[in-house]
């Protein structure tokens, strides 16, 4: 028996719990922007295994883990600290609101969705989780979202932690790929880093969303092409600070 979430309560419940930031989202009319894309990805293509990397309120986990749930197969694993803007300040986080310190109100606001049994929140940094990815018995990503740590030494070590992981055809979202001014400060670096990938077609697709904050979706063609390549762990024409 088939399931679908997306009720207009579910959608006024996602814009107001979840709250999305920068999703290119429209409340007045129920319009989960990108949200839409996030949970659609996930109906079409049925993944085993979806990474989450950082989320404000869960935006990103709500949407992706009621697809998984109404695909009635997979899980989402999704590993966030809980830096908050005002407790660690801007380096460590920019819209990071500590949501998910506690872990009985992270139980309760995935319960409130009823996705509780498919995602499993690690309170611990992206790279702890990765050095201990195999420890913890996690499968192999089909489909990873990034959206922790937003330097650029950050987003392409997420990214290259993703793709270690990876299989052709694993997808990756990366958010905030339009956040021209702290992109411009060097406070932020994912547009440049999807700059980079651009670069290497013969390892991945990318496509983005200049929209909002901004999105992008990258295929990963052939993962040994990419690990192969050093270049693709130490980009050389562009520097690797945040
Ligand atoms: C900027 S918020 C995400 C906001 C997002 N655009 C949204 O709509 O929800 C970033 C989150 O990433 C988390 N974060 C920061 N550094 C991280 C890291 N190294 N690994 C995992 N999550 C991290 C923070 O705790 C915060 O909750």
């Amino acid at each position: 028996m088939g399931s679908f979430s997306l009720s207009e309560d579910v959608l006024k419940d996602i814009l107001i719990h979840a709250k999305p930031l920068g999703h290119h989202e429209k409340p007045r009319n129920l319009n989960l922007g990108f949200g839409f894309l996030y949970y659609g990805v996930v109906r079409a293509l049925r993944p085993q295994h979806t990474l989450v990397i950082g989320s404000g309120y869960g935006f990103s986990v709500i949407c992706l883990g009621l697809a998984v749930k109404d695909n009635g197969q997979g899980s989402l694993t999704f590993v966030d600290p809980s830096y908050s803007l005002l407790r660690d300040g801007p380096m460590k986080t920019f819209g990071g609101r500590g949501t998910w310190g506690d872990e009985r109100a992270v139980q309760d606001r995935f319960k409130r969705f009823g996705v509780e049994d498919v995602v499993t929140h690690f309170k611990v940094r992206s790279e702890e989780l990765f050095q201990s990815y195999g420890q913890l018995g996690l499968p192999p990503i089909d489909l990873a979202f990034i959206d922790g740590s937003h330097s650029f030494g950050d987003v392409k070590r997420d990214f290259n932690n993703v793709v270690e992981r990876s299989h052709k055809n694993t997808y990756v979202f990366l958010h905030d790929t339009n956040i021209y001014i702290r992109e411009f400060l060097r406070h932020a670096g994912v547009k440049r880093w999807v700059k980079w990938l651009k670069q290497r077609d013969e390892a991945y697709e990318v496509i983005d969303f200049p929209f909002s904050s901004g999105v992008a979706l990258v295929r990963v063609l052939e993962p040994s092409v990419c690990k192969q390549s050093q270049a693709y762990r130490q980009p050389c024409s562009l520097s690797s600070s945040s």
